[in-house]
This record gives C-alpha cells, structure tokens and sequence, in this order.
C-alpha cells in the first residue's frame, strides 16, 4: 500500500465514509442474491452495508490493509468476515465476486492483485472508480487501464457502464465459460 496509511484511514472515513454513493453501488452489481462476494479495499463498509441491505442472503467478506478500517467495517457490517489483508495476501474460502471501489489506484501491483483474485473462484470482479469523464478506456488512470489489458489477456469478458449521476465508471469482468 505505498501510499495509504492509517492516518489516511481515518481521514476517509470521516470525509466520505457516509457518502450516499457508497451504499448507491449495491445497485450497480449484477448479483441473483445468493453469492458469495469479497470486497477488495472494503474502507469502512459502506458499499458492504448497502450490500447486506439489498442482498441479505449473500454471504460477505471484505479485505483490507487498514487497521482502522477493519475495525470500522468490522462494526459497520457485523454479518461480515472482514480480514486485514491487501489485494495480493487474502487469504478466504473460495468466493463468486469480487468487487473494488475506489482502491485499485492504491494497489502496490494490480496484475498480482487480480491474479490473487483469480485463484479464489471467482466468475465475475466489479471495478468501480471515478476516473473517467467518459467511459472510454482510453482516459482511465494508469492503474484501470493495466486492469483492462489484464482482463484482455487472461480472456475475461469486460462490460463498461458509466454512471453519470455520479460520475462512476462500472467495469464488469466475467470469465469466460
Ligand atoms: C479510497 S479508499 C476506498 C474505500 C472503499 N472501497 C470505498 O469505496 O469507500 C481506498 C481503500 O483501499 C485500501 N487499500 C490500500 N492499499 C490496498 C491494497 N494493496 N489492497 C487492498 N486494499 C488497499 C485502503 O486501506 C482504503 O481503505
């Protein structure tokens, strides 16, 4: 996590921690209701609170290197097994989807961390970041676009949405059967 630390945590939190947004991205994900789904960067649980809210019978984990966030997702979703760990050391029980929002660009190596993703199970990782204008691949950061040519290569089928009331882009990555 090169550039985050607790102090950032805390900070965050106390920023956006309760942003409508947050809880706004269970809307987004293509669930049936019955998945098993990790949150990659989980923060203070905001977008797992909107998950167990819309999609109570899924089962929850979330990960992340904070320990300021582990306790408050901890205390936000109780329902949920959150881990301190970062994108490329989780270690859980195998998992349908996983889910990003707004962490990627803080990633020491986004290959590594999707490849570590990849191991557990998983059939479909949801990007969720606000780094683009215009859902063109052309104008996210470094970290998406490297997230993009990893799906390219390992054959995920990707989807891109935009969400323009909130200048969100949704990137769906599914393998392919
Ligand atoms: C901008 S916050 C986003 C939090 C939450 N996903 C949200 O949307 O509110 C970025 C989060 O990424 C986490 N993070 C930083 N480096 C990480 C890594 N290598 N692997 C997983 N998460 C990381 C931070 O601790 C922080 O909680």
């Amino acid at each position: 996590m090169p550039n985050w630390t607790n102090e950032h945590a805390k900070q965050y939190d106390e920023l956006w921690g309760d942003l409508p947004l947050l809880a706004e991205i269970a809307n987004w994900l293509p669930l049936q209701g019955n998945e098993r789904l990790l949150d990659i960067g989980c923060g203070s649980g905001a977008v797992l609170a909107g998950i167990a809210e819309r999609y109570p019978q899924c089962t929850l984990f979330g990960c992340d290197p904070m320990p300021y966030m582990v306790d408050a997702a901890r205390k936000r979703v109780p329902s949920a097994d959150i881990q301190q760990a970062t994108v490329e050391d989780f270690q859980l029980a195998p998992f349908d989807v996983a889910i990003a929002a707004n962490t990627v660009r803080h990633w020491a190596n986004v290959e590594r961390g999707l490849e570590h993703i990849a191991k557990h199970g998983v059939q479909t990782i949801v990007l969720v970041d606000d780094l683009a204008f215009n859902p063109s691949p052309s104008e996210f950061c470094p970290a998406i676009s490297s997230a993009l040519r990893w799906f390219a290569e390992q054959s995920w089928q990707v989807e891109i949405q935009y969400q323009e009331a909130f200048d969100e882009s949704v990137i769906i990555a599914r393998l392919k059967p």
